[in-house]
């Protein structure tokens, strides 16, 4: 397969791996528990810092947990102000950084290769976190639309490609430019090929009342739709007599939609319908209690999914003044993103948060199905509490905000013939000013798609009630590398518990079980190995023989492991010589050599 090369890549490829741990850090004050709840880790999350390293703290919980991801990258228009500092260890990689400008600019001839640097890592790490049937939507634009679905090419895997969705951003052409773009793009990826996640839309409410019953079918309402496919099949092409007993054959180049056999059963059935009269062509009937929905496809056009328009006013209705952000997405783009890639239970995870639009999406869609989905947002700006934090506050308690209520008092179309008759048409739009200036605030008057339109408008106070939820506000604690944990300090036991459980299986630890408080360190377990740690936070604690190994606590351990997996322990020091260890299956797993300074080794 053909791979994108950019200035760096060799640097970036592995970077994923070496960035450090960190731990997530609770913020209390900045969080919004439920009511007689303590803020938490498994509550939703909204976390604030890079997004590198937030991902990073995110796997020991959650890899191979997140059902859906979404993410929103600066598109690398130029104008972003986005900076690419990535902590990458490699002399070369630092020289260049050194010399090239930062923020990445438009006339920087490598901003290309930055942002790549940028991405590649970040998707590594986001595939990391995907379920195996989770979906990942990119969205982008032309600036690194392609180079962004070859980089998710080459860590997903073509075969996970699902779909590139055409969001129709816009109602009508950037009169500035040449050639407007009127869409972005949302690249889809599975985390394995044919994940099958992808479900059926509701219908609308307009689709909903296309549906009828004019046969009184005791299924109830139905639309009917055409009963031929395409091609010809042999037993597809038969003869039909409509109940009045007009002959009818598949029309030129197609066949009927099922085998005679079929078709019969649907009938005999009453699913076929032949027109109130009962001699127009066979159509099939589709049941509203019946349907599962509509299929999605890639085109989503504004008026189901939104504009960028709609999506600054949302945000300003909701926060005001504080509301103002460059390209939010639309509540109703995400809100499609949540029906069609999630069930009732999914893990939710927008690494480029923003104004927070995915968390007001999901707890929105909570609301309507009762569900229990979580979010986990995170957000690098210092605007990750006042604003993508502020948002969600509000969406959750209920907000008010200053709406206008329109009355359309004149709306005449503009012929030839009025517009020869000009002053009079002017004279009847202004008399709007004189009669009904008293009800409203102000009388508008425009022209819409060629109507003179004259409207009332009153500014009102409206107030939106709350979708309920919660959530726990999170920055990043300092790096969980081992050696330096210790030396600036002890952590917790769940901390390092969870470190050491992921770093030595590769698995992720969600809960300490019960059988710690017994004594024997024992944190979890995976198929092929028990894990244990020997650590308390204290260093008078790690000092003493209680810290070490013992062969008494090796039988304690081993009585333990009934199903007789291989036993990791990890602790400061053993009284035992590892080959004694290895008789018993046990692998001792030595804390870094940190301990030993303060051991005074
Ligand atoms: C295009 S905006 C996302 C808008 C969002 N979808 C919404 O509806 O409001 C991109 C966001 O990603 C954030 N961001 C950029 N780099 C980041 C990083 N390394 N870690 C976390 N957030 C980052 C930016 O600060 C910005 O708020």
């Amino acid at each position: 397969m053909p791979t994108l090369d950019f200035k760096g890549k060799s640097f970036v490829h592995a970077h994923h791996l070496s960035v450090p741990f960190r731990e997530l850090v609770v913020d209390a004050k900045k969080s919004l528990p439920a009511k007689g709840e303590k803020p938490s880790l498994d509550d939703n999350l909204i976390i604030h810092g890079d997004n590198l390293h937030a991902l990073k703290a995110l796997l020991p919980v959650y890899a191979g947990k997140v059902n859906c991801i979404f993410i929103d990258a600066p598109y690398n228009t130029g104008n972003e102000g986005w900076c690419y500092n990535d902590n990458v260890r490699s002399p070369l990689m630092r020289e260049w950084l050194k010399k090239s400008a930062n923020p990445v600019e438009k006339e920087d001839l490598e901003r290309h290769d930055k942002w790549l640097c940028m991405m590649w890592p970040r998707i590594q790490l986001l595939r990391e976190l995907l379920a195996d049937d989770g979906v990942i939507f990119a969205s982008i634009d032309d600036n690194e639309g392609h180079r962004l679905r070859d980089t998710l090419d080459e860590v997903f895997g073509e075969d996970c490609f699902i779909a590139t969705v055409l969001w129709q951003k816009r109602t009508s052409p950037e009169s500035r430019l040449q050639l407007g773009a009127a869409h972005d793009f949302i690249h889809v990826y599975s985390k394995r090929p044919n994940p099958g996640r992808i479900k059926k839309l509701t219908l609308t409410e307009e689709q909903v009342e296309s549906f009828a019953n004019p046969d009184n079918d005791p299924r109830g309402d139905w639309v009917s739709s055409d009963f031929t496919a395409q091609g010809y099949r042999p037993n597809q092409m038969y003869e039909i007599k409509t109940p009045l007993g007009k002959p009818y054959e598949p029309p030129p180049g197609r066949c009927w939609g099922n085998i005679e056999s079929e078709f019969k059963k649907l009938r005999a059935d009453g699913r076929m319908w032949f027109g109130v009269k009962g001699d127009a062509r066979p159509r099939v009937k589709t049941y509203l209690s019946e349907g599962d929905g509509i299929s999605c496809w890639t085109w989503w056009p504004n008026n189901e999914v939104g504009t960028n328009q709609e999506s600054k006013k949302e945000l300003n209705e909701i926060l005001g003044e504080a509301g103002t952000f460059d390209y939010p997405k639309p509540l109703r783009l995400l809100q499609r993103i949540i029906e069609i890639a999630t069930d009732k239970n999914s893990i939710v995870l927008d690494s480029f948060a923003g104004s927070g639009t995915t968390a007001h999406a999901v707890l929105a869609q909570n609301k309507r199905d009762e569900g229990k989905r979580k979010f986990i947002l995170v957000e690098t700006e210092d605007y990750a509490d006042k604003l993508t934090a502020e948002r969600v506050r509000r969406v959750i308690k209920g907000y008010k905000f200053e709406g206008t209520q329109r009355e359309e008092l004149l709306r005449e179309p503009l012929t030839w013939t009025k517009l020869k008759k000009a002053d009079e048409l002017i004279e009847k739009a202004e008399s709007f000013e004189l009669l009904d200036k008293h009800r409203f605030d102000r009388i508008v008057k425009s022209v819409e798609d060629g109507d003179l339109v004259v409207t009332g408008e009153t500014k009102v106070t409206e107030k939106v009630d709350g979708l309920s939820g919660s959530f726990t506000f999170v920055t990043l604690g300092p790096e969980m590398s081992l050696d330096k944990l210790l030396a600036d300090g002890l952590p917790t036991f769940e901390a390092l518990a969870k470190y050491v459980f992921f770093t030595a299986t590769g698995r992720t630890l969600s809960e300490l079980p019960k059988q710690k408080a017994a004594g024997f360190g024992f944190i979890g377990e995976t198929d092929l190995y028990r894990v244990h740690l020997l650590y308390q936070p204290d260093k008078k604690w790690l000092q003493s023989n209680d810290a070490a190994l013992t062969e008494k606590l090796v039988d304690e351990i081993v009585a333990a492991n009934t199903g007789k997996k291989k036993l990791l322990i990890f602790g400061a020091a053993k009284f035992m010589s590892q080959r004694e260890l290895s008789r018993l299956g046990v692998d001792f797993c030595q804390l870094p050599y940190a301990i030993h300074r303060i051991l005074g080794d």
